[in-house]
């Protein structure tokens, strides 16, 4: 969640201008003028269009990064696949991603926008920016009332203009819920007419995130055995009636139209709590990422034993079944207890490396780290390089 909810900000569709100066060209010269020209802009505009397979690649893509959170993710993917095979789609696709905090809402939508923005989705694409040039995350929902109609200008204007200039966008409105009734007006209509002026959205996907439901969706986790039994009609079911009900009461406009709003969400996408399972699971991913970063600079690997797992877990803040802040954690606590031991153990590699030139990292003898858990006397517990 952003820090400073009452500013607006928005990322993505980054506006690169290219400085010309006009000079006398003969007709030739023109031609390879404008052809450059353009080159420069299609260029400087980026992955603007959803890049064929998209469907395809979507959730293999985000269920390698993504963990826990089937059930959003296949529902999810089978509406955008839908949406993507429509030639002319008649509205734009609307989902609303809702949950606690930190347990991937944001993250899908990152990885989403990797995938329908390249044919080679991977981390180190530049998104939201030029990889991504559909792709814009909007904040900021929450400001006061004095700047209210300047930031409702901003976000009206920086809406339609990304949509003009890039149809197959991907938009996500953070915190979609803190709308305030001016907004929610102009968001009813614009989803609902699919169009503002001549601008048409009906191509784009609107993903709406929000914090709302996180007891809805842990009621539906208490009452079922494992989550994989938590049906998509259930997760519906309580979310929509949940926005409908928060809607009413706040009674921004007529009762019917606040059924048309609801009415316009395509799917409600449940990001249920994580648990201590998922956080071992991202644990250990990221010691394997880890790992291989160190294999590849050719200064060893990393080992590690579930004592290890269970000592970063022990890092983390829970309540009862659920770490409060999702996964959030999970990148600070390695950072206060894996970074420093292992850099110190691969500074300590590459010095005594330095002067063998090749096979680094190869072979039988690679060097390990295997981390072990320590509790030196009257020190907190920790990790070391053994
Ligand atoms: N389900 C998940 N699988 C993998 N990593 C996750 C998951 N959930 C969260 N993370 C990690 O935690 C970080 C924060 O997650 P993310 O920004 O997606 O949370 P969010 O659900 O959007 O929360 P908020 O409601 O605060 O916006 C991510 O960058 C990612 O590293
Ligand atoms: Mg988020």
């Amino acid at each position: 969640m952003p820090n400073d909810t009452r500013t607006l900000t928005s990322q993505g569709g980054r506006t690169d201008r290219a400085c010309i100066h006009p000079m006398p060209l003969p007709i030739a010269g023109w031609a390879v003028a404008v052809a450059a020209v353009s080159a420069v802009v299609t260029y400087l505009a980026g992955n603007t269009q959803f890049a064929p397979g998209a469907c395809s690649r979507l959730e293999a893509h985000a269920g390698s990064f993504l963990v826990g959170q089937d059930l959003a993710l296949r529902l999810a993917t089978d509406a955008i696949c839908d949406h993507l095979d429509d030639p002319n789609p008649a509205r734009p696709l609307i989902l609303s991603a809702h949950g606690p905090p930190g347990v991937g809402k944001s993250l899908f939508h990152l990885l989403a926008a990797q995938a329908l923005y390249s044919k080679n989705p991977s981390e180190a694409m530049k998104c939201p920016g030029h990889d991504c040039a559909g792709y814009k995350v909007m904040y900021g929902m929450d400001y006061v009332a004095s700047e209210r109609a300047e930031q409702q200008g901003l976000l009206r204007s920086a809406l339609i203009d990304h949509v003009r200039r890039t149809p197959e966008a991907l938009i996500v409105v953070e915190e979609y819920d803190k709308l305030d009734c001016g907004m929610r007006g102009f968001f009813r209509q614009f989803l609902e007419n699919g169009a503002v002026g001549n601008v048409t959205l009906n191509k784009a996907i609107i993903l709406l995130e929000s914090n709302l439901g996180y007891l809805q969706l842990l009621g539906l986790l208490k009452a079922s055995r494992s989550r994989a039994e938590v049906t998509a009609e259930q997760a519906q079911r309580v979310l929509k009636d949940l926005i409908f009900e928060r809607w009413e009461r706040q009674a921004c406009e007529d009762r019917t139209d606040t059924l048309k709003m609801v009415g316009l969400v395509d799917i409600f996408l449940p990001f249920f709590p994580l648990e201590a399972s998922h956080l071992r699971a991202l644990f250990e991913a990221r010691l394997e990422r880890r790992s291989q970063a160190l294999a590849q600079a050719g200064v060893g690997r990393l080992a590690w034993d579930a004592a290890v797992l269970d000592f970063l877990i022990s890092h983390v803040e829970f309540d009862g079944a659920y770490p409060l802040e999702g996964a959030k954690e999970v990148a600070v606590v390695l950072t206060k207890t894996v970074s420093r031991p292992v850099r110190r153990w691969a500074e300590e590699q590459q010095r005594r490396q330095a002067p063998a030139s090749t096979g680094k990292g190869e072979g039988t003898d690679v060097p390990h780290c295997a981390l072990q858990v320590v509790k030196p006397l009257g020190r907190p517990r920790q990790l070391v390089c053994a």
